[in-house]
């Protein structure tokens, strides 16, 4: 092992919510790539339905698209298996197998393609008997598979913890861990282990799980729809306190799959989804077929702003500083800092479906933002700039129903006015206070 692989692989007290981290070097800013599962799941017939199916064609494919129209550039550099790519049986001498079929080329083939393409190449297995779907599991095999996927040039393996008991799961996910650092090969490590704890009432020991993984997963499988995209987003705001902390470079809460460009989200919904994963400080994982998206949604998805504030190099989580009768407001931490004061991104959420847009009036200081030279405020879906907009000084946004306005509020050192910030207004909502998590402060965005 050379030494600077010893020295990535040393486990360094960083500050991050005073918590302690594995440094593997590896995800310093969310992940950010192509990932099968929400979108083709487990489809293997590719005698009817060969497009579509769970194949190597599929994944050249999406390789191919990731170069050619640009998402590469923007940082989506992994394209990962996900479930229903192995063989029913081991090999002769116990090695996971891809199905030859539908992998004829093999894994290693697979995964040079990517390679040659600027692209890393992402697995999925799973520490139990059996994955998800019912293919061979790593229980038993540890070591071998870790090997293996080393020998393959595998730099992402996603690690899903069906047929397993949770209760292994502390010492089971540390443990494969272990052996794929010790192949040497920089592998990002993405577990479902506390996940499947919390499904089983246990509490997650989240300073061993950010010790052993770069990203994790904590709440059930993103679907298609709208409403999923709520649950998780309550998820997250209901249990920030525990899990926001735990976010920070290289190691990230997993909030699932981007699923923007396929059958469920509206366009507005398709906003919310990416500009709360950025607030999220969240891996960047879309699962659609880009082969057929429309040009509105793959927008969405390359929108250089709102990628930007995701992949913020501070990596601070953001938090939920605001939620009443269907707006929420969120707020996450950004550089640039100016004397001791966070650049911010701040998300205002509208749940509400009364068909026209909702106006939302604040003002910085109400959201803890107090830096006395004020911010340059931009608007990160429609580029509209509100120029300096000091602390006290209030601002309105219109927020359509289900939709969201993402705006970037930078500290600026030079103080004035912006000449286009909007007056304030007399707000229809009823009144309500709410006390600011950043600052401990009341305010009330509706007036
Ligand atoms: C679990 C995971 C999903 C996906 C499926 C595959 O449900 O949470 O992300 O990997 O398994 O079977």
């Amino acid at each position: 092992m050379t030494a600077a692989r010893l020295l990535a692989l040393t486990v360094a007290l960083v500050c991050s919510g005073g918590v302690q981290a594995l440094e593997n070097g590896l995800a310093r800013t969310p992940p950010m790539g192509w990932l099968a599962w929400e979108r083709f799941r487990c489809n293997t017939d590719c005698v009817n339905d060969p497009h579509n199916c769970i194949s190597e064609t599929l994944f050249m494919q999406m390789a191919d698209i990731l170069v050619s129209q640009g998402y590469r550039e923007l940082g989506y550099n992994l394209v990962s298996l996900d479930d229903c790519w192995l063989a029913r049986d081991r090999d002769s001498r116990g090695r996971l197998q891809a199905d030859a079929h539908r992998f004829p080329s093999g894994i290693p083939a697979l995964s040079d393609y990517m390679h040659k393409r600027g692209l890393k190449f992402g697995i999925y297995e799973d520490y139990g008997n059996f994955t998800c779907a019912g293919y061979p599991g790593i229980l038993g095999h540890l070591q071998k598979d870790a090997e293996t996927f080393a020998e393959w040039g595998v730099d992402y393996v996603k690690l899903d913890g069906c047929y397993s008991h949770p209760t292994d799961m502390d010492r089971g996910y540390p443990e494969f861990g272990y052996f794929l650092n010790k192949t040497g090969r920089p592998m990002v490590y993405s577990c479902s282990w506390p996940f499947y704890q919390i499904y089983s009432r246990m509490k997650p020991n989240y300073s061993a799980i950010i010790n052993t993984c770069n990203l994790w997963r904590n709440f059930d499988d993103i679907q298609d729809s709208w409403e999923s995209v709520q649950r998780i987003i309550d998820y997250y705001g209901d249990n920030q306190d525990e899990i926001v902390p735990n976010a920070g470079p290289g190691h990230w809460n997993d909030p699932d799959m981007l699923i923007i460009g396929n059958f469920g989200l509206s366009y507005e919904q398709s906003k919310s989804q990416m500009a709360m994963w950025a607030i999220f400080a969240a891996p960047l994982l879309m699962s659609v077929d880009l082969r057929t998206i429309r040009p509105e949604y793959k927008a969405i998805l390359q929108n250089q702003a709102v990628i930007a504030v995701n992949q913020d190099p501070l990596g601070i989580q953001g938090k939920r500083i605001y939620k009443d009768k269907g707006i929420e407001i969120w707020a996450r931490p950004i550089s640039p800092i100016s004397q001791g004061h966070y650049s911010y991104a701040i998300a205002f959420l509208n749940r509400r479906t009364d068909g026209t847009p909702s106006e939302v009036s604040v003002t910085l200081r109400e959201l803890g933002l107090a830096f006395p030279g004020g911010y340059a405020i931009t608007d990160l879906f429609d580029g509209v700039q509100y120029g300096t907009v000091l602390p006290d000084k209030r601002f309105k946004v219109d927020v359509n129903p289900s939709g969201v306005v993402l705006v970037r509020c930078e500290v600026v050192k030079t103080t004035g006015f912006g000449s286009d910030v909007r007056a304030p207004v007399n707000p229809a909502q009823p009144q309500s206070a709410f006390r600011n998590p950043f600052n401990n402060q009341l305010f009330n965005p509706f007036g």
